[in-house]
């Protein structure tokens, strides 16, 4: 695990945009697993940036969502699906054919996680970038997922829907349930990135990193992955020393 802590979050979006867009260079046709959420919000923008003024072009790259909440529709403005296309894809030249976000329709719930899992194995990840939860999820694999688990279908832990309690109107319309890739998949990727910032990270960070490696806490089991650069700004390194 390579650690690199930034003094503030545009540090940490800077650091990681500059990994993804060497991989890109290095291999134009990388398939690279994305992240939702607040922490790779400044990544995604400057990858827009980097787009508009020619810097790499996202036309045969390939992405893999990590998860979706079911029980929204994709149209839901709070669904994965939106947050993607109005945070990054839209802006950038990557292909609809290319993108890949878990299906989430109920009416095939029976085979949406075999589905999704099928198109990981079929395409392996070359770069994973993960956020971190505050109960040490990764994707939506929460404590006590085992951590040799695939694509499956996952109720959400309170915690995380009191943490994601902020993009809706109130707790009640926090869906209850996700699809997600599993611990297995996300450890499958040749390289991983996990961006995380702000006080609030710093105790799951301080385990993610220094604590044992146990399904209790997701995160932990990164300690074991070859290729695994977290970056980090002060506040959520602060519990490291
Ligand atoms: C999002 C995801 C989650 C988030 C995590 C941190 O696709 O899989 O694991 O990365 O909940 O969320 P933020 O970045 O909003 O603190």
């Amino acid at each position: 695990m390579k650690v690199d802590i930034c003094k503030n979050y545009e540090e940490i979006a800077k650091k990681a945009t500059s990994i993804v867009i060497q991989e890109i260079k290095n291999n134009p046709k990388l398939k690279i697993g994305l992240a939702t959420g607040s922490s790779p919000l400044g990544l995604y923008e400057n990858l827009i940036e980097a787009y508009q003024k020619n810097e790499v072009s996202f036309s045969e790259v390939t992405s893999y969502n990590l998860d979706e909440y079911i029980g929204i529709s994709r149209s839901h403005p709070q669904s994965y699906y939106s947050f993607m296309f109005e945070n990054l894809f839209k802006h950038i030249d990557i292909k609809s054919k290319n993108i890949h976000l878990p299906n989430n329709d109920l009416t095939q719930i029976d085979h949406i996680a075999n589905d999704y899992n099928q198109i990981l194995h079929a395409n392996p990840l070359d770069l994973q970038i993960l956020g971190i939860g505050s109960n040490g999820h990764i994707g939506f694999n929460e404590p006590g997922t085992p951590l040799d688990s695939e694509t499956f279908i996952v109720t959400l832990d309170e915690q995380t829907r009191k943490d994601n309690s902020r993009f809706f109107k109130n707790l009640d319309d926090v869906p209850k349930y996700a699809i997600t890739m599993g611990i297995k998949n996300i450890m499958d990727s040749k390289k991983i990135i996990l961006i995380a910032s702000g006080k609030e990270k710093a105790k799951a960070i301080h385990q993610m990193i220094k604590g044992k490696i146990t399904n209790k806490f997701p995160a932990s089991i990164l300690q074991l992955h070859p290729d695994c650069t977290i970056i980090l700004d002060i506040d959520s390194a602060s519990q490291l020393a």
